[in-house]
């Protein structure tokens, strides 16, 4: 019997040649009474929920069930949280003991904190070695802020178009708003420009790569004639995940950081969604070994327990001083418990480089699906976050978004949970899964790619 296990991991009972195992039609009739009842009250769902209303019961390492008993592999890992698969016995341990140990109190110093920022010291790059927690990634990025403005005095700030930091009014002001369902205008003095995408560059040179250089120089102008003069630092993804795992080039943050060294800018890092082992680095931005000011981490960083994290430079510690820091669930002992156990996790069983190498067999076979599938416009893939992007035209790279949700809903039905996103599927299978079953989840993409061109008759 193969289990949910990698490496020394040994916490799954699921045959994992059993799944996905599709015992009724989905959503089944117990998920859809369910769902009715849930519904009547609960209000606001997600498009991926809207879209394959299914109710889950339970999750083990990489597989999910559902209220009907049928077991899907999990490619979402709830929302790009659960990085270690779903209740590794490691991290649900140390947060049962902390619950009945010590839940609240408040900032002051705990035994278990004190254990994980001597962790977060050791891991992370640079001297990044200033922390404080929150209960989530939007609350952290608008701390980020805060620490932002405090340590520059100023307070305009440069966000990139398709970037997303959360939904409070801060995180609103930098993102993507494509509609106006947040009720909101950007706050004053939030700036978006162009970011590179290799795929889709607005500034390419006479080969057709994209021009690094360009951007950096539109910054500047745009610095210099589109701001008031009053710019704090840059706030960026380091790959979009919302935007749709869009992996900017090799050269662009070596070269923006080297912008704002010479310009006196701080560059702050939204990781809530990349980093503890999503990409195969505890930060993405350790791909292109660039140390930022100010970063923000979460999603994975408890994996599934609310916990997020601010960390800055040694220079910018004080600013927390000034932000008025602290708040009624930041850094509890269950909190750190599980950001702690997580990351011990990650370095005992190799998470990071078995990450990389499921990123190198997912481009390989994503490619292959590329070469077959002409609705296919660009594939792509670090670690454990990945994308592929849907044209109605390889040539003009229109947008092909019916068939992104055609094709959700068709994986979905065959026993692959995830995640839809318009024309660019995005994927985020625990780092904990095996080469198997990610191939056998790429499998039911690929199945579904081709059902879908079919019947809108782009085969
Ligand atoms: C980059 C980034 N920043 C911030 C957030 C907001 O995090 P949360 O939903 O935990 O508030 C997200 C959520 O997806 C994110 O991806």
């Amino acid at each position: 019997m193969s289990t949910a296990t990698f490496s020394t991991l040994d916490w799954g009972s699921v045959d994992l040649d059993q799944v996905p195992n599709m015992m009724t039609s989905v959503p089944g009739e117990k998920s859809r009474s369910y769902h009715k009842r849930c519904t009547k009250y609960f209000k606001g769902l997600s498009g991926q929920v809207k879209l394959f209303p299914v109710a889950f019961e339970s999750g083990e390492g990489c597989v999910l069930t559902d209220v009907d008993g049928n077991r899907y592999i999990d490619f979402s890992s709830g929302i790009y949280v659960t990085t270690l698969g779903h209740c590794h016995p490691k991290i649900s341990e140390a947060i049962a003991k902390h619950a009945s140990q010590l839940m609240n109190a408040h900032d002051f110093t705990t035994p278990i904190k004190t254990a994980l920022v001597e962790k977060l010291a050791e891991v992370l790059p640079g001297d990044l070695n200033g922390f404080q927690f929150y209960d989530s990634g939007t609350t952290a990025v608008e701390a980020g802020l805060r620490v932002l403005r405090a340590a520059t005095g100023k307070n305009e700030m440069i966000s990139c178009f398709y970037d997303y930091h959360g939904k409070t009014y801060g995180g609103v002001s930098l993102g993507h708003i494509r509609s106006p369902v947040y009720g909101a205008v950007r706050a004053p003095g939030a700036h978006m420009v162009p970011r590179p995408d290799t795929y889709r560059p607005v500034w390419s040179k006479e080969d057709g790569t994209i021009d690094t250089d360009k951007y950096i120089t539109f910054y500047d102008e745009y610095i210099n004639k589109g701001t008031v003069g009053n710019v704090a630092g840059f706030v960026l993804e380091p790959i979009q995940g919302w935007g749709g795992s869009v992996m900017p080039p090799d050269d662009f943050f070596p070269k923006l950081r080297q912008y704002c060294d010479d310009k006196g800018l701080l560059m702050m890092i939204d990781e809530v969604l990349c980093s503890w082992g999503r990409t195969g680095k505890w930060l993405c931005m350790e791909h292109w070994d660039v140390v930022p000011d100010i970063v923000t981490l979460g999603k994975g960083f408890g994996n599934g327990f609310p916990v997020t994290c601010v960390a800055v430079r040694d220079q910018y510690k004080e600013s927390f001083e000034s932000i008025s820091a602290s708040s009624s669930y930041g850094g509890n002992p269950m909190a750190c418990a599980a950001a702690l156990a997580s990351t011990e996790v990650i370095e005992e069983e190799n998470l990071l480089d078995h990450a990389v190498h499921l990123g190198e067999v997912a481009l390989k076979r994503m490619e292959q699906m590329k070469a077959e599938h002409k609705i296919i416009g660009d594939v792509r893939a670090k670690g454990c976050l990945m994308g592929i992007e849907l044209v109605k035209d390889r040539i003009t790279k229109e947008p092909f978004d019916k068939a992104g949700t055609l094709i959700y809903q068709k994986a979905f039905a065959k026993g692959l949970a995830w995640i839809p996103a318009g024309h660019i599927l995005r994927m985020s299978p625990p780092i904990v899964m095996d080469e198997k079953t990610l191939l056998k989840g790429l499998d039911m993409i690929d199945e579904a790619i081709g059902e879908t061109a079919r019947e809108l008759g782009m085969a």
